[in-house]
Formats: C-alpha cells, structure tokens, sequence
C-alpha cells in the first residue's frame, strides 16, 4: 500500500495554517453504488433532471458529511456497454490536489470520465489529451503544443486583437440603439475560431470560404456529439433530454463531413505547423493533424466558448462598481503602454477579477484520475482508504469555493487575488487542471495553454474598457450593451 498525502501539496500558507489534513487512521469512503442498474440509473436522473450537477454533489456532501464519497455518474443506462459509472467524488482542494500528482493517478482515457466518445471524432489518433505522461507519445505532443504555443508568443496578442475588434465591431452594428443590448456569442465564437486558426495552424480561415462561414459551427456539432452524454443541456424538456441525449453515445457518421473539411483546411493551408510535428517531434501527418485539431478545437476553441461568455456577463452583470475600477486600471495602464501581454500583466485588478471567474465558474467542471495502486487520500478532515483501479472524479466548482481556503466562498470577489495575501491563493486556483503556480510539462497534465488563457482573458477585459466607458450584460449574460458616458449618465 502507498501512503501520500495529496494535502501535502497544500503547503503552509498564512490561510490554511489551521486546515492540516487528519492524521489519523484511514477510514471507508462513505456512500455507496446502490443496487445494479438501479443504483446508476437513480444517479444519473438525480445529475440530469432532478437535482442538477452542484445540487447533485451539495446534497451527497452534506448527507454523507464528507467531501469524499463514492456516487455513479453518467452516462449509465442503457447503451453505454462496458462503461463503469462508479467513482470516488473529491470535493475540497485538499482531496482534489490527489488528482494532480501523476504518481497516484493514472490519467488514460478518462478526459471526460467513465465514458470515452468513439476513437473515429479524432481521426483514429488517441489524442494527447486521452493520453497519461507515463505514454511516450503523451510528451511528443506536449512538447510540440508548447513550442507551438512559445513560436506564436508574439503574434498572438495581435491576432486576437485584430479577431476581437472584428467581433465587437460586429455586435456594436447590432445594437438597435445606444443602451440596447445585442447578443454576442456568434461574434464571439467566429473571433476565437479565426484568431485559433491563425495562431495554431498557421492559416487564415478565409483561404476556404466554407471554413471561414462555418467552421466554428462544425467544431460545436463535433463538440455536441461527444460530450452531450454527459452534459445537462436543459434546452429540450425532460424526459426528451434522458431519452434523445443522454441514452445513447452519438455515432461519428453524424459530424464526418465537417471532420473530413478541417481536416483538409489543416491539411493543405497547416503545411508548416505539420511539417513541424512531424519533423521536430515524430508525429506522423495524420497523428499531427487530429491532434492538431483536437487542440484547435476541444482544448482551445471549447474552453474559451465557455469561458468568455462566463467572464463578459460576470462582469457586465456586477453592480458593485466594478467596471469602473477596471476601465480606470486598464486605461491608466494603456496611457503608458500598447495593449499586449506586457500591458496587462500589469493590470492586478483585471487580472484577479478573471482569475475569480475562474474560480466561480471553472470552465471544465470535472477532472478525473484511475487510482495507479492503493493509497490513502487525504481532505482536510479524514483519510480514505482508496483502492488501486477506483477511478477519482473532481468536482471544480465545489473545491473551488472550499470555505477552508477561500473566504465568503459563493461570493464574486473581483480583488480576492490582489495583493500579497491574494497571490497566496493562486496554489489552491485549479481550473487548468494544476495549481495556478504550477507549470506545464510533460510531465504532468497541466493545460498547455494557462498562461496565454489568462493573459488572453485579461486583453479582452481591458480592450472593452478602452474602448467602451462601461457596458452592461442583460440577464441572460449573452447580450451586452456599450455604454458611453452620455448614456450611463441615462441608463443611471
Ligand atoms: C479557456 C480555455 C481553456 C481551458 C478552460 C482549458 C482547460 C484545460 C484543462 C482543464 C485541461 C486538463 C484536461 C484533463 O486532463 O482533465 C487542459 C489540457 C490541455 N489544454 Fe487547455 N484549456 C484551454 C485552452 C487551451 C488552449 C488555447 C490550448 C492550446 C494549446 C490548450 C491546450 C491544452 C493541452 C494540449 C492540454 C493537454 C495537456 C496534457 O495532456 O498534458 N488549452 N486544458
């Protein structure tokens, strides 16, 4: 048996001197599968339908009283053949720590849990992402994305500029009138498409007019399919959504079209991206390319759809007063210097408002881990006896407002990272699945991307406040609507 202590990553902090993980002997983890079949199907319709994903784990958590427990999560019933729903839950920063340490976990084919969509949505290729470090071909990708990312370093920051005055050009010549709002996220979704493909693969989407029109709207189709089994949609009525989305997996003949297309946009205007997989990193074309895509469009194009719509209504929804500390940073700021990476990493108030974004609302939810061999897992309060094979399932949203590490933790507090005691906090921030102080290598499991996420987030915080006095987010959040300090003066 292997004792570790996944809480020996919360290393002493000013904060957490009190919440040392127990010492004290092993016990069962509580909570149990229920009965076969039964048991997985009443989980599944509890995540689903009745319940929802934070009451789901909330109600588990207090019943149980622990933030450890085993539950089943979907998808489970009826078609999922050989897909094995039960995990042990982990939700405070001290038991999910245990997720981040690669010799505990083993990190193979559990990206979006139990269930693995069908090898055919990434071309055939198991995928970087699907891959654990201790697979060779886990650091060939990894080193290639990083070097990918540190090659367009300098043109990035431009590239999304130039992508996001696009979009807000867009959406301002939809608003009806001035303090009338207009929705943002095709805008936004053709934005970050066009400025991925320019950074990524090198190639701008308009060299193929289809892929210009609708190659974002083929990346959500391709998105939809795999992980709508185990997403709540809540679009359709239940028991429709149980019936039609989440009983059986969605087969690869539905999006292989629009595969085929990007494949060939990468194929023929990614030549030089290719060219560096394969000869600097030993990607063979097709291993490259679906990698490549997977990237462009799960990791990268995925990841900022869902966060940008969260940071643009958090806030364009605040009415503390807000946005106007962080157009007088952000201006202040820009009166010395261009807008980049270099600007912004000196904008402290815009910085720590996206990092509590991140917080609130961390964009991937779930992380998940197969225990490597029997260890004994550490929360703040006990130790569990946790059995090799038993697979972990992180819960972000609940970790990440852990009452014993982030004070009035439901709260949206845009300065909780300021300053020297808010910098602490970073270690316990865990949205790029590893702590915000850790770094990407290969080899750990840490998003290649962190840095360039945040720095990204922090240009479109301060390019709205230079261009816009203040906007404001409809209760949707989808909409926003620029306000310039004649019509603030009206809308107050
Ligand atoms: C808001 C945007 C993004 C979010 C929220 C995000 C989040 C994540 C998360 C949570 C993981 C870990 C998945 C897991 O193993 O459970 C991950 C991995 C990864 N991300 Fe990101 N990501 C974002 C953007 C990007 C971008 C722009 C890139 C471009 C290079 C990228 C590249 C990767 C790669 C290559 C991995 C796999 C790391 C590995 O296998 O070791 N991500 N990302």
């Amino acid at each position: 048996m292997m004792i570790t202590t996944a809480s020996m990553a919360l290393r002493p902090t000013l904060l957490l001197a009190s919440t040392a993980a127990s010492g004290g002997p092993p016990r069962a983890i509580p909570g149990s599968y229920g009965l076969p079949l039964l048991g997985p199907l009443k989980d599944r319709l509890d995540y689903f339908w009745f319940q929802g994903p934070d009451e789901f784990f909330r109600r588990r958590m207090a019943a149980h009283g622990s933030t450890v427990f085993r539950t089943n999560m979907p998808p489970t019933f009826p078609f999922f053949v050989g897909v094995d729903p039960r995990v042990v839950a982990l939700l405070d920063c001290a038991s999910f720590a245990a997720l981040f340490d690669a010799s505990l976990v083993d990190k193979r084919d559990v990206l979006i849990g139990p269930y693995t969509p069908s090898l055919a949505f990434t071309g055939g290729t198991r995928v970087a992402v699907y891959l654990d470090p201790s697979e060779p071909a886990h650091a060939r990708v990894k080193s290639f994305c990083l070097d990918l990312l540190r090659r367009n370093a300098r043109a990035w920051p431009s590239e999304f500029l130039r992508s996001l005055d696009a979009m807000l050009s867009a959406v301002e010549s939809d608003m009806p009138s001035a303090g009338k709002p207009a929705n943002f996220v095709l805008p936004l979704q053709k934005c970050i498409f066009s400025f991925l493909c320019r950074c990524m693969v090198g190639a701008d989407p308009s060299a193929d007019p289809t892929i210009a029109e609708f190659g974002f709207a083929m990346l959500d189709k391709w998105l939809a399919l795999q992980l709508l089994p185990t997403q709540k949609v809540g679009v359709i009525p239940q028991p429709l959504e149980e019936l039609l989305l989440h009983s059986f997996p969605f087969p690869f003949a539905l999006v292989s079209g629009d595969y085929r297309k990007l494949y060939d946009f990468v194929d023929k205007h990614g030549g030089e991206v290719v060219r560096l997989a394969e000869a600097e990193y030993g990607l063979k074309k097709d291993e490259a390319i679906n990698n490549i895509l997977f990237v462009l469009g799960f990791n990268a194009f995925g990841g900022f759809s869902v966060f940008f719509p969260f940071l643009i209504s958090s806030i364009g929804g605040d009415r503390s007063g807000l946005r106007a500390k962080l157009r007088e940073e952000a201006r202040r700021v820009l009166e010395a210097k261009e807008l980049g990476f270099e600007a912004v990493r000196e904008m402290e108030l815009v910085r720590s408002a996206v990092y509590e974004v991140l917080r609130m609302k961390p964009p991937v939810p779930l992380q998940y881990g197969r225990a490597r061999a029997d260890f004994v897992l550490r929360s703040h309060d006990a130790a569990f006896q946790v059995a090799k094979g038993e697979l972990l399932c992180g819960y972000q949203p609940a970790a990440m407002r852990d009452p014993r590490v982030f004070d009035d933790p439901d709260s949206f507090v845009p300065e909780r990272f300021v300053g020297e005691r808010g910098r602490a906090l970073l270690q316990y921030l865990y949205w790029s699945n590893g702590p915000e102080t850790g770094r990407p290598t290969t080899e750990n499991k840490q998003c290649a991307a962190k840095d360039y996420v945040v720095d990204t987030a922090c240009l479109l915080v301060a390019e709205m406040f230079r261009r816009y006095d203040d906007f404001q987010c409809d209760d949707g959040g989808l909409a926003f609507t620029k306000l310039d300090k004649a019509t603030m003066a009206q809308v107050k």
